[in-house]
């Protein structure tokens, strides 16, 4: 009886160990921002746009599109579907620079939020 007991007790010792190691074997996708509050107004001029150009038109079009230079980005993200303002997490411009995208060394934690809210509040080009 005392042998099972402990017999049970290293068992689920194991299944524990097991359990919190594969907590780590698996990259868990972070999940969406909560929504931005109602009435939130982020403008894509005065709030993206610098960030962009501060950030990445170095690589942006000289070594990859999308082209993130002023004038020319608003064009460049709504062609290419970039941003898809319905599901603003599903963006691959969100994707790219939230953690775990490749872009995301690029760019604080701060900006990512005002680009998230700006595809929240419809993407536009204000
Ligand atoms: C040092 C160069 C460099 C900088 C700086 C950079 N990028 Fe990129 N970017 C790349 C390269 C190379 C790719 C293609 C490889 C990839 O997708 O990771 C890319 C891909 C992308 C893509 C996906 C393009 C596609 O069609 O799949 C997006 C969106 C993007 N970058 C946005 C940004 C944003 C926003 C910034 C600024 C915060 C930025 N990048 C800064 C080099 C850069």
């Amino acid at each position: 009886m005392k042998k099972r007991l402990l017999r049970l007790l290293f068992l689920s010792g194991t299944i524990v160990t097991l359990l919190t190691a594969c907590e780590y074997d698996f990259i868990v996708p972070t999940p969406p921002p909560p929504p931005p509050p109602a009435g939130d107004t982020i403008s894509f001029s005065q709030d993206i746009q610098p960030i962009f150009t501060a950030k990445c038109v170095t690589c942006h079009p000289v070594v990859y599109k999308p082209d993130l230079t002023a004038g020319n980005s608003f064009n460049a993200l709504k062609t290419g579907s970039y941003v898809v303002d319905s599901v603003p997490a599903s963006s691959k411009l969100y994707q790219k620079v939230n953690t775990g995208g490749s872009m995301a060394s690029y760019i604080t934690a701060d900006q990512v939020g005002l680009i998230y809210r700006w595809i929240y509040a419809g993407a536009k080009n204000n």
